[in-house]
């Protein structure tokens, strides 16, 4: 399966992920804006390499993960600012492309080719442990 393809099934795509294998962890600090997740590198096949990808939904939200170094993973909500199509992530050219009516985003979530206007929504994320930590 295509680290790109995104199904209907309710929960992750790409990985035998499942909720029971995801570690919510607390916020750090009280009034912390989010809190933070923790899923197992191990779980999430294709993100092992750089450049891999993956969708899956974490706590009722949708998440696309890139590995996009040895060292550092990107965290967005994968639905497009313009008329919520699910982009993926190329690795080919480092873009998140929407396959509806083509916009293109960077690694940082910002527009770079419209019709969107608007950023993705992105998440701090990052790789401690061989764990990917997101704050949701
Ligand atoms: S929904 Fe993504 S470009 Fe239109």
């Amino acid at each position: 399966m295509s680290s790109s393809t995104f199904g209907r099934r309710p929960f992750l795509v790409g990985s035998g992920l499942s909720l029971g294998a995801l570690l919510t962890l607390p916020s750090l600090a009280a009034g912390a804006a989010g809190s933070k997740v923790a899923i197992p590198l191990a779980k999430l096949e294709t993100l092992k390499s750089v450049g891999g990808s993956i969708a899956i939904k974490v706590k009722d939200k949708l998440l696309l993960l890139v590995r996009d170094s040895a060292t550092s993973v990107r965290a967005f909500n994968p639905v497009c600012t313009h008329r919520q199509c699910v982009v993926a992530f190329n690795a080919g050219d480092k873009k998140i492309k929407c396959p509806c009516h083509g916009s293109q985003f960077d690694l940082d979530g910002r527009v770079i080719h419209g019709p969107a206007s608007r950023p993705l929504e992105a998440y701090p994320a990052e790789l401690v442990n061989e764990q990917v930590i997101v704050t949701l």
